[in-house]
């Protein structure tokens, strides 16, 4: 479709629709749904990561009181069937079915479900069910024994090759030659994970806070053997998400199959440890960097592999060599990336899955080669600018990384920055300045929705889409009011049921394209409507003009001569007084899709970037700045500021896209000097999974932060001009900081997360 018009509260900054039912509770999350006479389900999950369960003796946790229903492998097994991964065109994380067999594939992988009156109850049982298993030893992670090198299945490309990698390597006057590593991270979101599944007779609903009620509906029929129509699933509010919740886990059929068992509605809640292990992760990488510059610090020649840790079961990869592959003009490329099977949950999606880690390593790279080369390092970015991506020479829509690299620099002051290690003190702190590029792909997908107009100018716009947090329901509320002339409290939209039209999966930065260009879509057949039928009433203001120049605006149809008729007027003229309805379907152009596998049936795609071969590619870019201090005899580390500036295209809501941006970078600096999951390698469990050892940045954590939002027009990119900024603010700071550590330290930390203390001390008393 062409280019989205717009005149009214698109662009300017409208406080969320949905905030003061957010702080005062009435909004309604998963759990918060109550349904008269529910039974609780309480996750059992294995104490070894490999082997199987030899025996599961029943008589304690049936002798709790309240009991109800015990669910094991013996009495489930087929009842619950597979379905294929998500990235494989089905629903699920893992291939595994819950409760299929006595095969054990990771730690806590779930072994039993028990069902009581009470949650306590529930507890109570699962602490005594007695499981026996025959252990194997397992592997644990990246370089643990017995774990092996599989070809990926990825997102998108494994495998880069342009030009002659080696020889140019060979050849080159500088060169950086790396490795790099990230660790495992676990999503934590406020928003526990739970399901409550009720019957009424063959139909079934699920209240389960997701990214795709859509994904969950079909998962489930295809698991429990339903006509999709059989299944509703709801979603309004997501406390939440980032990729955790985009996949289906294996509790949610459980929690049905209980349910239609014992005859009456069942609710889980997990609790935060089990969270850790019944969904999906951000796997721990490993990367080989090798770059090669001329003296002047043109890249000749650029190498990126990268290991990525997954399961037995499904080979889950990230390959963000795509995106590291497609920053920078360089004529000689070579890239590939493998997964690691080890036992382990099969690892997924967490905010800009992966660009986070594979950015970190070229990123740092790059660092290290301004360093060699001793260009300032935002000097070394702009020289390698390209206007063309170099894997095939496709344009980008749309690229503003210079002008954000000037943007962010002036407002943190990055020229005065002494560019020697070491060299900026303040009292006891060290003080380094860093920099990193992020850059995310502008991503859209098809969808559905339906908008109706009714006769009193009241607007109602419906899509099974998620407001995940990212200010969804505000800025389709602008969009309609902007489009159908009417005001922001005229509109109501209605989200996350299956009941609504289909919508993809909320993930991806691509929900603002995606459902943002079908609900403009939808208006625009309404304004058509109603001028074709305005134009045609004779003795009506507008008999006679042409019906493609109206225009709905102010509560009115209007002419460009200045005649109008006010919209309760003309909507009545159509149906007798009945609401204009539009059910508006949009098939964005492009294939084949980068994320290939994810294009699949029944509105679950998600298109990146490029279509055919020599059609632009679709990017947003941003430069990100990190003050750190480390302190000289502790070796703390803390992060003082954080600029970013990004160019994502249209802005919507200044509101929404900063607090994105923002808490992107939030995340990012956690991740950085924070965020890890540790891994006990004799029994592949995790040793910290909970938020007292798990570390998350917290307010005190949090620096002087600085957002800008580079303005950006891109007529190329998707009709509404927009590129996401859901992911694009975490991208570049764990590289910027590790970057400002090495500033203020002469330290290069290449394993992330930056610990307090030995390994920077060790440092700091070398120099
Ligand atoms: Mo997001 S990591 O694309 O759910």
């Amino acid at each position: 479709m062409d280019r989205i018009e717009t005149a009214g509260v698109i662009g300017t900054d409208v406080p969320r629709v949905d905030g003061v039912a957010k702080v005062t509770g009435s909004a309604r999350y998963g759990a918060d749904h109550r349904v008269d006479g529910a039974a609780w389900a309480y996750l059992k999950g294995s104490d070894i990561a490999k082997g199987r369960v030899r025996d599961i003796d029943q008589t304690a946790a049936r002798a709790v009181p309240g009991v109800l229903e015990i669910l094991t492998h013996r009495n489930v097994g087929s009842a619950v069937r597979p379905d294929k991964p998500l990235v494989e065109g089905g629903h699920m994380a893992s291939s595994v079915a819950p409760l299929y067999s006595d095969k054990i594939y990771h730690a806590e992988q779930i072994v039993a479900v028990v069902v009581a009156e009470t949650f306590e109850a529930a507890r109570a049982a699962a602490a005594v069910l007695a499981v026996t298993y025959d252990a194997e030893e397992p592997s644990a992670t990246l370089d643990s024994p017995g774990a092996t090198e599989a070809k990926a299945h990825a997102m998108g490309e494994t495998n880069i090759s342009v030009g002659h990698f080696e020889k140019a390597f060979a050849a080159a006057a500088v060169t950086v030659d790396r490795q790099y590593e990230t660790p495992p991270q676990h999503h934590n979101p406020m928003e526990l994970f739970q399901t409550t599944a009720a019957w009424d007779g063959d139909h079934l609903t699920v209240w389960e806070s997701s990214q795709s009620v859509t994904a969950y509906q079909h998962g489930l029929a295809k698991q429990l053997d339903l006509s999709p129509k059989q299944v509703r699933v709801l979603s309004k509010f997501v406390g939440g998400a980032f990729g955790s919740r985009g996949e289906m886990a294996q509790s949610t059929a459980l929690v049905a199959l209980a349910a239609r068992r014992l005859g009456r509605p069942v609710k889980l809640v997990v609790t935060r440890r089990q969270g850790f292990s019944l969904r999906t992760f951000r796997a721990e990488t490993r990367h080989h960097v090798r770059l090669a510059a001329d003296r002047d610090g043109r890249l000749q020649a650029l190498s990126h592999r990268g290991w990525e840790l997954t399961s037995r079961t499904d080979r889950f990869a990230l390959a963000g060599i795509e995106a590291t592959c497609r920053l920078y003009a360089c004529p000689n490329i070579d890239a590939k990336t493998v997964n690691v099977e080890a036992d382990r949950q099969t690892p997924g999606f967490m905010r800009a899955p992966p660009e986070v880690p594979y950015m970190f390593a070229l990123e740092s790279a790059m660092d290290e080669l301004a360093c060699e080369l001793g260009i300032d390092p935002v000097e070394l970015r702009k020289r390698n600018e390209t206007q063309h991506e170099p894997v095939n020479g496709r344009p980008f829509t749309s690229r503003s990384l210079v002008q954000c690299f000037d943007a962010a620099s002036a407002a943190f002051g990055w020229a005065s920055r002494d560019p020697r290690v070491g060299s900026m003190r303040d009292g006891d702190w060290l003080v380094g300045y860093g920099c990193a590029t992020a850059m995310y792909p502008a991503q859209i997908a098809p969808a559905t929705c339906r908008v109706t107009l009714a006769a009193d100018g009241r607007a109602t716009v419906e899509t099974g889409s998620h407001d995940i947090g990212t200010g969804l329901y505000t800025i389709l509320t602008q969009l309609a009011a902007d489009q159908l002339g009417v005001p922001m409290s005229q509109v109501t939209v209605l989200l996350g049921d299956t009941d609504l039209p289909a919508a993809p999966l909320t993930a991806g930065s691509s929900t603002t394209a995606s459902i943002g260009t079908v609900v403009a879509k939808a208006c625009q057949e309404i304004r058509g409507t109603l001028a074709g039928a305005a134009v045609k009433a004779t003795g009506g203001q507008l008999h006679g003009l042409d019906a493609g120049d109206l225009k709905l605006s102010g509560g009115r149809l209007v002419a460009p001569t200045g005649a109008a008729e006010p919209l309760t007027q003309a909507v009545h003229r159509v149906h007798g007084g009945g609401p204009v309805v539009a059910d508006v379907s949009n098939n964005p152009a492009g294939a084949p899709p980068v994320i290939g596998p994810m294009l699949i049936r029944r509105g679950l795609g998600l298109i990146v970037s490029g279509s055919k071969p020599h059609d632009a590619v679709r990017y947003a870019f941003g430069a990100q700045f990190a003050e750190v201090r480390v302190h000289r005899d502790t070796g703390e580390v803390r992060a003082a500021r954080l600029v970013g500036a990004f160019a994502a295209g249209r802005i919507m809501n200044p509101r929404t896209a900063r607090s994105q941006l923002s808490g992107g970078q939030v995340w990012g600096m956690s991740s950085a000097l924070l965020e890890a999951t540790e891994i006990d390698r004799r029994s592949a469990r995790y040793a910290n999974p909970d938020l007292a050892e798990y570390h998350v940045a917290v307010a005190a954590d949090v620096p002087s932060l600085t957002t800008i939002m580079v303005s950006e027009e891109d007529h190329l990119v998707n009709p509404l001009g927009v590129k996401g900024v859901g992911e694009l603010g975490v991208v570049g700071l764990n590289a910027a900081v590790a970057n400002a550590v090495f500033h203020a330290t002469g330290v290069r930390v290449r394993k992330l997360p930056i610990r307090v203390g030995a390994e920077l001390l060790a440092g700091l008393s070398r120099g």
